[in-house]
């Protein structure tokens, strides 16, 4: 089976002074994380579509599901964990619990904050997650990349053509993340906060889907505006 989880369990220290977490903030009246839902809705390949939420979120998230979306049985909303990997876990041991986890089943996750994603970036990754064990969203990187450790001095600049940033969705073959994600001590648990990196450290080919510059994550009051500027603009296209 082909399901989707859409994470929304984060709380969104990094927006500032607000008083909801940053999924639920309406960009021209509509809550960010519905505009990422209906994305999702449209496509039918999904058996079903996950929500996490954070505990003290989840009956307001359906009652903006139900407001903006109405009755759909595809859509369940589930309680998130402690941190984003946490998160997925959750959803994945709700499919365990009331689906059983076949070796084929496959799951596209999909940040809640990321609500320009779009058609052909989500049939992409169910078309490439069906044949590799995992698949990461991800743009050439626009801008020359600086490692350094100390945030002083440079370290390194790697070559340009072979950095790109990553984006979601990030797909997986649902028992291969589980079993990386369950080898992993608690400390490499803490320090390995992206799903990819998990499976391409132990070694998973992790193929990348070309993502879009405008699939940008609602992070910053600053990345805000510019949420509001796409949506502007596309609206008045
Ligand atoms: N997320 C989640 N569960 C968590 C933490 C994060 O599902 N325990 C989700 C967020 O809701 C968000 C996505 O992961 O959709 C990307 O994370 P990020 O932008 O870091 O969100 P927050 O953790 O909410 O933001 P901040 O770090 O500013 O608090």
């Amino acid at each position: 089976m082909i399901y989707a989880e859409i994470l929304a369990g984060g709380k969104g220290t990094r927006m500032g002074n607000i008083n909801m977490p940053k999924q639920f903030i309406t960009i021209d009246g509509t809550p960010i994380i519905i505009h990422t839902i209906e994305k999702f809705i449209l496509n039918d390949r999904f058996e079903k579509i996950l929500i996490v939420s954070p505990k003290e979120w989840i009956n307001y998230t359906k009652d903006i599901i139900k407001k903006h979306i109405g009755e759909n049985d595809r859509l369940v909303v589930v309680e998130g964990g402690s941190d984003r990997n946490e998160s997925i876990m959750s959803g994945i041991h709700y499919i365990e619990k009331e689906f059983g986890i076949e070796d084929d089943d496959v799951i596209v996750t999909h940040d809640s904050v990321r609500p320009f994603l779009t058609h052909r970036i989500i049939e992409e990754n169910i078309d490439e997650v069906l044949k590799h064990g995992a698949v990461d969203t991800a743009i050439e990187a626009v801008d020359t990349i600086l490692q350094s450790k100390d945030g002083e001095i440079i370290d390194n600049i790697p070559i340009r053509d072979t950095m790109f940033q990553g984006q979601t969705p990030q797909s997986f073959h649902i028992n291969t993340l589980v079993n990386h994600y369950n080898a992993l001590s608690g400390d490499e648990k803490t320090i390995l906060t992206d799903a990819c990196k998990i499976c391409a450290l132990k070694g998973e080919n992790v193929k990348i889907v070309k993502g879009e510059l405008f699939n940008i994550k609602i992070t910053t009051p600053y990345d805000l505006k510019v949420a509001k500027a796409i949506l502007q603009e596309r609206i008045s296209k």
